[in-house]
């Protein structure tokens, strides 16, 4: 498969990308807050999305500071006197960055969907300054749990996830690529390398069902070679509203590291 052919797996729309942030942004921002970003500095968030990280960096950046904001899809990113924002497709496309020129490098949930991650890797590595920091996020391969109301139940919602899991991997998608960064990043230099992997429950209703919810939605073409019904995907969505079900999340392996001086 050539790095074009893999085409990225989801439609960017808010329906998506707003729960994921708010399931995410507080581990994010928690993991930002730490390494002392300055106002001035220059901050980078490829793949940015709906911009919640772009919004978030350019607050710690300030006036005087600069954040470039990297994504194929464009339409939910808005230009600022801090945020530039460039429509780049990163399987063909290089970042458009200086070396050395970048304080910070951000990249949440991104990288595992590229075929050309450790190029894409490479170049965020090669933008920043000497003891400039890198942000990765990821979502990883992790068995699902589930606390339904009923067995029927909560065996559907562990199928569906279990489902998206290997439809997405069959797809390209890198599901234990967010493993590997701590490796990836000591076998390039990388200091203070720390990795956190976090996997809470979501209650039906909450944003984490409703991003499993979405997920679902965009992914059920797929599904339905799977075995699944239409039946199935509407007992999933009912579930996945439903405040009395428990399920565990998406596990997030979340990465920090600086780059040698
Ligand atoms: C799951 S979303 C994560 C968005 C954001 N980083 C966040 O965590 O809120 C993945 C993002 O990567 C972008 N993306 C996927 N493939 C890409 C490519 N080939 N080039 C540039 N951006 C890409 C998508 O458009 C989308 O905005």
């Amino acid at each position: 498969m050539t790095a074009t052919a893999q085409r990225y797996q989801f439609r960017n729309t808010t329906a998506q990308l707003g729960p994921l942030q708010e399931v995410l942004d507080p581990i994010t921002f928690d993991e930002l807050a730490r390494l002392g970003i300055t106002g001035g500095q220059t901050a980078l968030d490829v793949g940015a999305g709906a911009g919640s990280i772009v919004r978030h960096l350019s607050e710690l950046v300030g006036r005087d500071g600069k954040v470039l904001a990297v994504d194929m899809d464009t339409r939910l990113l808005d230009p600022t006197g801090v945020v530039d924002v460039y429509q780049r497709d990163l399987r063909s496309q290089p970042l458009p960055v200086e070396p050395g020129s970048v304080d910070v490098a951000a990249a949440r949930c991104v990288l595992e969907h590229l075929p050309n991650r450790h190029d894409v890797l490479d170049q965020m590595i090669i933008a920043l300054r000497p003891g400039g920091q890198l942000v990765l996020g990821e979502i990883v391969y992790a068995p699902i749990a589930v606390h339904a109301p009923a067995d029927d139940d909560n065996q559907l919602i562990g199928w569906v996830v279990n489902t998206i899991l290997s439809v997405l991997d069959d797809r390209g998608v890198d599901l234990h690529w967010g493993d590997m960064v701590p490796a990836v990043l000591l076998a390039n230099g990388f200091q203070d390398v720390r990795t956190r992997w976090i996997a809470r429950t979501w209650a039906g209703g909450t944003p984490g069902c409703r991003l499993y919810a979405d997920n679902a939605t965009q992914l059920s073409d797929r599904l339905l070679t799977h075995g699944l019904t239409h039946a199935d995907l509407d007992r999933f969505a009912e579930l996945m509203d439903d405040p009395t079900v428990l399920v565990r999340g998406y596990t997030f392996a979340s990465t920090t590291a600086r780059k040698p001086r």
